[in-house]
């Protein structure tokens, strides 16, 4: 019997925690494919047909962290909640693109919502980093510890990638966004998280990393450093396609196990955007219809811990996702960390 059928069962409804509103924003800047051709050597072809991205969108100036992206995207989700920033006690920041190295940008988010002592935990699980932010929520609000728990996703990656020929396989996917969620107890019995599954292989480490700096180095940052562009992501981008095609399918599996659900219940899978041709690969394999996947890859390419709460963001907003609808997410990333989840809206 695998290890997650032994440990996990579907959440009794009369503790289950829900998603009570989701919002995203998304800088104005619009990088378009052709833009990214100017500097570097690649064409809108290439990028579109290995990805599906056709923009993305970058912050407008300097001084624009992940806080201040995240902050107007709380802003919807609370009031599509019915809550007030007043109402939030506990946040969970998720990002690999920090304002600052420390304190955390829940810190810096806290203080621009006017909520002073209110807890704020740094999530730094990269593009699974908003289901690791849901578990998290989820176990609070069961537990009684919290009421009204805000997990958010945001990055600010275009001041983190080589916009030249040498960062060229990393540089053309990434871009800036924020989603957020507010967590709190399910408003009735028949909705909710129903299921959620976390996992991680730090033997894929080194697939998808940032070498520095690194508080391992003496000192964390050498101008050597600078020079080879070890401060710029680097990835390995066959590995972490092959892996994201295996585990996505695998874990959606388990987690709809968990709900006794069947593939064919689900109304709307949102994944993690980092390959139009991964979601397009990952729906084939589970037998589900491509009209239930969420693409908005080609508007924003890959923002990471905030595509899920965007993807989700935008289905509510376009009706996709109405009380009741059964949503799938899923996602994979550096780490390795992966996982999924199943809700009844
Ligand atoms: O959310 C984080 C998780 N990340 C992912 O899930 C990414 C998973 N991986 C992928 O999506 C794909 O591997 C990529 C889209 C990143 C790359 O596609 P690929 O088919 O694996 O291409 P490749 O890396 O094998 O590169 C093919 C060719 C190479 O040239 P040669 O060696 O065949 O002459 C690259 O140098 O394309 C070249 N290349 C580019 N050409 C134009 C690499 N980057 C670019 C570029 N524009 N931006």
């Amino acid at each position: 019997m695998p290890f997650y059928a032994r440990t996990a069962r579907v959440t009794p409804a009369s503790m289950r925690s829900a998603i009570l509103g989701v919002g995203h924003y998304v800088p104005t800047k619009v990088v378009t494919n052709d833009d990214l051709a100017k500097l570097m050597p690649t064409s809108d072809e290439w990028i579109q047909q290995r990805t599906g991205i056709k923009e993305r969108r970058f912050i407008e100036h300097d001084g624009i962290g992940a806080s201040d992206l995240a902050l107007p995207a709380v802003k919807m989700a609370l009031e599509r909640a019915g809550r007030r920033p007043e109402d939030v006690d506990m946040i969970l920041f998720a990002t690999l693109s920090p304002d600052h190295n420390f304190p955390g940008s829940g810190c810096f988010l806290g203080d621009k919502l006017g909520l002073h002592g209110v807890p704020a935990l740094d999530i730094r699980n990269q593009c699974s980093g908003f289901l690791y932010g849901l578990s998290v929520a989820d176990a609070f609000v069961r537990a009684g510890t919290y009421k009204n728990v805000l997990v958010v996703g945001a990055e600010v990656h275009s001041t983190g990638i080589e916009l030249n020929e040498r960062g060229r396989d990393v540089a053309v996917l990434f871009g800036d966004g924020a989603g957020a969620a507010l967590v709190g107890a399910a408003p009735s019995d028949d909705r909710g998280l129903l299921s959620i599954r976390l996992h991680a292989d730090g033997a894929g480490a080194k697939e998808l990393w940032l070498p520095a700096p690194a508080s391992k180095h003496i000192p964390r940052l050498t101008h050597e450093m600078i020079e080879r562009g070890d401060h710029f992501p680097k990835m390995n981008g066959k590995q972490v396609f092959r892996w994201a095609t295996e585990k996505m399918p695998e874990v959606s599996r388990q987690v709809l196990a968990m709900a006794e659900l069947d593939i064919d219940k689900v109304d709307l899978f949102v994944p993690h955007q980092a390959n139009m041709r991964i979601n397009q690969y990952v729906a084939d394999k589970l037998g589900l219809a491509q009209d239930k996947v969420v693409h908005n890859i080609e508007r924003y390419g890959n923002t990471t811990a905030a595509t899920i709460p965007i993807g989700l963001s935008e289905s509510v907003a376009e009706g996709r996702i109405k009380e009741g609808s059964t949503v799938l997410l899923a996602a994979f990333g550096s780490g390795f960390t992966w996982g999924a989840a199943v809700l009844k809206w």
